[in-house]
């Protein structure tokens, strides 16, 4: 398995994603503005396979995941939580002092995973996402980052 940061050629797999996890999936556009942004987004593979990826805005206030799924193959192994560690771990090492993200209030799997990785439900947005028939809220989540994880890498005595 091998992590590398996410770039045009990715764009088919993601997709794939997107579509089989979303009624109003992202678009081509949506992931290519993120590249262009340069938004911190890694994609996770194995040989051929497509196991995962996550986008997030990284701010030193204030981090944003944008995004974040796995392959339905490869679901329910592990990959999920592995990628969203490699985020909080980025977040930190660039000084972030948290992570906010939106969850919809019926995906209880990706709710688990935040919680599981040391998230907590901060508000809500109504009607944040789109439905085949009207709009579903959300739940704003957040992680309180490591405190001078930054300078405890320079610092640090041992
Ligand atoms: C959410 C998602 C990324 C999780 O990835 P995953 O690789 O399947 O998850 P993992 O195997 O790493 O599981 C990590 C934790 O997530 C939760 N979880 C995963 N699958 C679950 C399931 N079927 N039921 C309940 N909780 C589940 C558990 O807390 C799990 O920890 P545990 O194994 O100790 O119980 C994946 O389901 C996905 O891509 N979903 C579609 C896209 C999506 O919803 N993205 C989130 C947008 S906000």
């Amino acid at each position: 398995m091998d992590y590398s940061y996410l770039d045009f050629n990715h764009l088919d797999s993601v997709l794939e994603i997107e579509r089989e996890s979303n009624p109003y999936p992202w678009t081509a556009r949506n992931f290519s503005d993120c590249i262009e942004k340069g938004y911190y987004s890694m994609v996770l593979e194995d040989k051929e396979k497509f196991v995962g990826f996550a986008i997030m805005a990284i701010s030193s206030e204030e981090s944003h995941l944008l995004n974040i799924g796995v392959n339905k193959d490869f679901r329910g192994s592990g990959f999920g939580e592995q990628i969203l560690k490699k985020m909080i771990i980025a977040a930190e090492v660039m000084g972030s002092k948290k992570i906010i993200l939106e969850v919809r209030v019926s995906n209880k799997i990706a709710y688990r995973l935040y919680e599981k990785l040391g998230f907590h439900e901060i508000g809500e947005r109504k009607k944040y996402y789109r439905l085949p028939e009207g709009r579903e809220d959300a739940y704003v989540m957040s992680k309180t980052l490591k405190k001078g994880f930054v300078s405890s890498l320079f610092f640090s005595k041992g």
